[in-house]
């Protein structure tokens, strides 16, 4: 059931994608058949189908969820494109091909990045936000989970703690922003989109910060156990990099232990809303027995 409504909503996000981003011949080419090898190259598309599984879960319409959704997926693509330099990770593949720098060149990939980031807030700023939420609220939420107190707060620490021994509070701190803050924000969006009660945007927000530190627990395992085929992106980087990582200091039997305990933190949060919440309990229990 779950792979079925995955790709049904993979599919509506292709297409949305292809639809909306600028094409390769719009001048300067360069830049636009970066923005889109990078953001039509694959990927799970998992932020924007949980945007619109948050929207369903509190009463919305998930399709009222999908342009946000899409914005999320291109900020979360620059986020990729930059991840990969060789200022940051310095690595070759992601999502099963050559990396955009690898393709492009690193400055037009650092500005494909960009792009994608300055493009995402402009999508958002076509949609319309229903009270009792301010007209603001969705590209605050955004800014809010990629900016310097989440998505790159949390990238300046990874790096910066490279090399670093075992430090638990710390790589809690750089999962909860590094990943966590991005993840969030798409069930706080998706609930906004739905014009959710407070009640519900507050158990939604915390559903979105138990699977996103999952997320990246797993994202940590599968960096160790899975190969660069099945996974698109190499795996031993974790470890040749010297990064701070749920198993360099827990070990891998409690980072499995804890994934499986986030999972059931944020299932239980979601049972108090009024919608379908089918969707983001399997969405939850795909984090962490994906292979991909
Ligand atoms: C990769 O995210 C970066 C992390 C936060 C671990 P995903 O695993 O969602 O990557 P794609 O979008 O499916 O390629
Ligand atoms: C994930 O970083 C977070 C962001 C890209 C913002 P990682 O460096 O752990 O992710 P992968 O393993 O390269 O996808
Ligand atoms: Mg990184
Ligand atoms: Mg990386």
């Amino acid at each position: 059931m779950l792979n079925e409504y995955l790709e049904k909503r993979r599919l509506q996000v292709e297409a949305g994608l292809d639809r909306h981003l600028p094409a390769e011949t719009t001048r300067p080419a360069v830049l636009h058949q970066a923005m889109r090898y990078a953001a039509l190259a694959g990927g799970k598309r998992l932020r924007p189908i949980l945007c619109m599984a948050a929207c369903e879960a509190t009463g919305g319409q998930p399709e009222s969820a999908l342009i946000p959704g899409l914005a999320i997926e291109i900020l979360h693509t620059y986020t990729l494109i930059h991840d990969d330099l060789p200022c940051m990770d310095d690595d070759a593949l992601r999502r099963g091909r050559p990396t955009t720098h690898i393709q492009f060149g690193e400055a037009n990939a650092l500005l494909a990045g960009d792009a994608l980031l300055t493009l995402a807030f402009e999508w958002l700023s076509h949609v319309p936000v229903p009270s009792p939420y301010p007209p603001g609220q969705i590209c605050r939420e955004l800014a809010i989970g990629a900016g310097s107190q989440g998505v790159i707060g949390g990238q300046v620490e990874d790096l910066a703690a490279e090399g670093m021994s075992a430090n638990a509070d710390l790589v809690d701190y750089i999962h909860r922003n590094k990943t966590a803050a991005l993840i969030r924000a798409c069930t706080r969006i998706g609930a906004i989109c739905a014009a959710a009660h407070p009640l519900h945007l507050e158990a939604l927000s915390r559903y979105g910060e138990c699977l996103g530190l999952a997320f990246q627990i797993a994202d940590d395992i599968l960096n160790v156990t899975s190969t660069p085929e099945q996974l698109g992106k190499p795996v031993g980087s974790d470890s040749a990099l010297g990064k701070l990582t749920y198993i360099t200091v827990h070990g891998m039997e409690k980072s499995r232990k804890r994934a499986l305990q986030l999972v059931d933190e944020a299932i239980a949060c979601i049972t108090v809303l009024p919608g379908n919440t089918e969707p983001l309990a399997a969405l939850a229990r795909y984090t962490v027995n994906r292979t991909q």
